[in-house]
């Protein structure tokens, strides 16, 4: 009797044991009072089965997953943050966060993105507040994808986007267009070269655009005018390889009646040429740049007239060779006639010559005479 009270005991014991033990998954640390889970650099290879259903904050970063879907968050429905950063996550499956309902801030920097599928970001109800795609692009060529999947992906609540230190080159047209709710775009450390027309396009409310540590020149007037639709966002836009030359005059100006809203005006300065190196954007309005449009004006007038006047006498030497070549059979008898009428006068003189030089023909000629 007590030994079967014993054994029963000791079965519950052993299963409270495995309940609780199974409650954290291997590898990981959960505390239930912070409602946190972290899975911190254990080489998982796979996001852990058996993540408590409190969990809150879900930390699964430094492990080695490389793709990740719809199975791999079901039935946590309490999480609100979770990171996956510094994993080698290539692949993100069309709806793979759909059952994470509260999930308010998506961490995936550092990563290595090649396939976002068009749904990938996907979460009920529009709960997506914050997404963090730094350094998590395997190279410019998933922009194609990321743009899909920021208009499939229903991200009409989203107010922030670090996309930082992604070699992005250019941002193909509309690319924000469904994510009304921006308040913070991060664009930082990428290569962009130029701001073209409907870059910004549907950033209503955005507060702040970072642009600073890319590969811009210049902004020409359409990158001017897209700053433009933005009013009321504060920019930074230091760190950039400005070249202060011909060129730089609209940007230079639309500067200076913009210093309110650039929020880093000292790193904003010339990197080209060596000479002006440093100086600040706002001064060079005021420097000669070498660039005298009126004169360059009147040189290509100047060009222009040196080149037509080419085109013309070339075209009245080819004219008159045409004419020589139609003439060619008249000019041929007149060449051959003034060749013979300059033989007859040549042979009609060296006849006078010989007759004058023959003593005994000028003798008959003088007895003739007489
Ligand atoms: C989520 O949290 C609520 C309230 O804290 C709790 O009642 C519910 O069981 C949790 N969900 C899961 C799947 O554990
Ligand atoms: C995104 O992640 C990077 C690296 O983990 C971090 O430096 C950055 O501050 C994060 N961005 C935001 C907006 O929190
Ligand atoms: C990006 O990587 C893929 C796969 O390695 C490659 O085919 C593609 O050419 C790369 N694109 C760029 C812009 O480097
Ligand atoms: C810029 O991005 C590169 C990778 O694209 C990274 O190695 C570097 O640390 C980043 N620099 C800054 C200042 O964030
Ligand atoms: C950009 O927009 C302006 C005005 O809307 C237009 O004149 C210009 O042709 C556009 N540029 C390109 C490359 O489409
Ligand atoms: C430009 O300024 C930076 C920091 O403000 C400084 O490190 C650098 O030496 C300066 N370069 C020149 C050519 O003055
Ligand atoms: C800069 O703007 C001020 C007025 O805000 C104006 O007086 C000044 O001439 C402008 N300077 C240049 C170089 O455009």
């Amino acid at each position: 009797m007590l030994n079967q009270g014993l054994r029963v005991v000791l079965l519950a014991l052993v299963y409270a044991l495995s309940v609780h033990a199974s409650s954290c998954p291997p590898r990981c640390e959960c505390s239930e009072a912070a409602q946190t889970v972290k899975c911190v650099s254990k080489d998982l290879q796979n996001i852990p089965t058996g993540i408590p259903g409190y969990t809150k904050n879900l930390f699964i970063t430094g492990n080695q997953i490389d793709r990740i879907g719809p199975e791999s968050f079901r039935g946590l429905e309490n999480v609100t943050t979770l990171s996956l950063s510094n994993n080698r996550i290539f692949e993100v499956e069309s709806h793979t966060f759909s059952s994470l309902r509260n999930l308010r801030s998506l961490d995936m920097s550092s990563n290595q993105l090649t396939l976002i599928h068009p749904e990938a970001f996907t979460v009920q109800s529009r709960v997506l507040r914050e997404l963090n795609l730094s350094r998590a692009l395997y190279n410019h060529s998933s922009v194609t994808d990321l743009t899909t999947a920021l208009r499939w992906s229903t991200l009409g609540g989203l107010q922030v986007l670090d996309l930082s230190s992604n070699s992005l080159i250019y941002l193909p047209p509309r690319i924000f267009s469904h994510l009304g709710s921006l308040r913070r775009l991060q664009l930082a450390n990428n290569s962009l070269v130029a701001i073209y027309n409907d870059t910004f396009t549907g950033l209503e409310h955005l507060e702040e655009l970072d642009l600073t540590l890319n590969a811009l020149k210049t902004f020409q007037e359409e990158g001017l005018r897209e700053l433009e639709h933005l009013p009321r966002t504060q920019l930074l836009l230091g760190e950039n390889p400005y070249t202060c030359t011909c060129g730089i005059e609209s940007f230079a100006t639309w500067l200076n009646g913009s210093q309110s809203r650039v929020g880093d005006m000292e790193h904003v300065v010339c990197a080209f040429p060596a000479d002006l190196r440093n100086t600040s954007l706002l001064t060079v309005g005021e420097l000669a740049l070498g660039c005298h449009r009126a004169g360059e004006g009147d040189n290509l007038a100047l060009q222009t007239s040196y080149v037509f006047l080419g085109i013309v006498l070339g075209f009245v030497g080819l004219m008159f060779l045409f004419v020589l070549y139609l003439n060619r059979k008249g000019i041929k008898k007149r060449i051959y006639d003034m060749r013979d009428a300059c033989r007859e006068v040549w042979e009609g003189y060296h006849y006078r010559y010989e007759i004058d030089s023959d003593p005994r023909l000028s003798q008959v000629s003088t007895s003739a005479d007489i």
